[in-house]
């Protein structure tokens, strides 16, 4: 899989699998979001070489989903600019469902590389690992991570209030899912 998207500024983004050279990529792109400190819950930066190739070991061992934005005119690590994992749930009895993150860089954000990614790695889902639904969650606070997902077709099922507590302030947690097929009969473009 392999594809080219043009941003409206023009700049040309190959959207494509993860490879072992993306990963520092990835993980500076984790790290920036743990800075930003309002989207995801965790408190503290993944630095150790260890970690950073563990997480890709295992990818590649459980055949996992993970699609990449690459601008190709940036040098790595910097050219990594997104990330859409889809991993498995962590139980038996859950191998038809997989478990959706994603970010994007602070600079590209709201130029439709989120929608991108999060489509094909659905799509990727299913036809590599047979998965059927795709479940995520959120901070209620993310507003343009909840219009996105929604827009996908994604619907919310659940609250967990104040799940979570960062630097004096509680998190609601949303629970999101969505039926493969059903995207699929929804989204016919691309
Ligand atoms: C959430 C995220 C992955 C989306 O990626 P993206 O590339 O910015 O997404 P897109 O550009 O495809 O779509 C964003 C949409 O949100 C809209 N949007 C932007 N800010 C918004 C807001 N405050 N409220 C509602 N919608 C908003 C944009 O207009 C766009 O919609 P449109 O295409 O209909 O105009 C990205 O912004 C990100 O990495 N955020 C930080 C990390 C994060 O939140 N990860 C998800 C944790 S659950």
């Amino acid at each position: 899989m392999r594809k080219v998207l043009t941003l409206r500024t023009g700049e040309e983004i190959i959207i494509r699998h993860l490879k072992k050279s993306d990963v520092e990529g990835v993980w500076n792109n984790f790290n920036e979001v743990i800075d930003e400190g309002l989207y995801l819950p965790v408190l503290f930066p993944v630095r150790t070489q260890l970690e950073k190739e563990s997480w890709y070991h295992y990818i590649k061992k459980e055949n996992e989903i993970c699609i990449i934005a690459e601008n190709p005119k940036l040098k790595p690590p910097f050219n990594i600019i997104g990330q859409c994992e889809i991993s498995n749930s962590d139980w038996d009895a859950a191998t038809h469902v997989g478990v959706l993150g994603i970010i994007v860089k602070k600079k590209y954000r709201d130029f439709g590389i989120g929608r991108e990614i999060i489509q094909i790695a659905i799509k990727e889902s299913k036809k590599l690992n047979n998965k059927e639904k795709i479940t995520l969650s959120c901070f209620s606070t993310n507003q343009r991570a909840i219009y996105l997902y929604k827009k996908l077709g994604f619907k919310i099922v659940g609250t967990k209030k104040k799940q979570f507590y960062m630097e004096s302030n509680y998190y609601d947690e949303v629970l999101m899912e969505l039926w493969i097929d059903d995207f699929l009969s929804h989204n016919i473009e691309s």
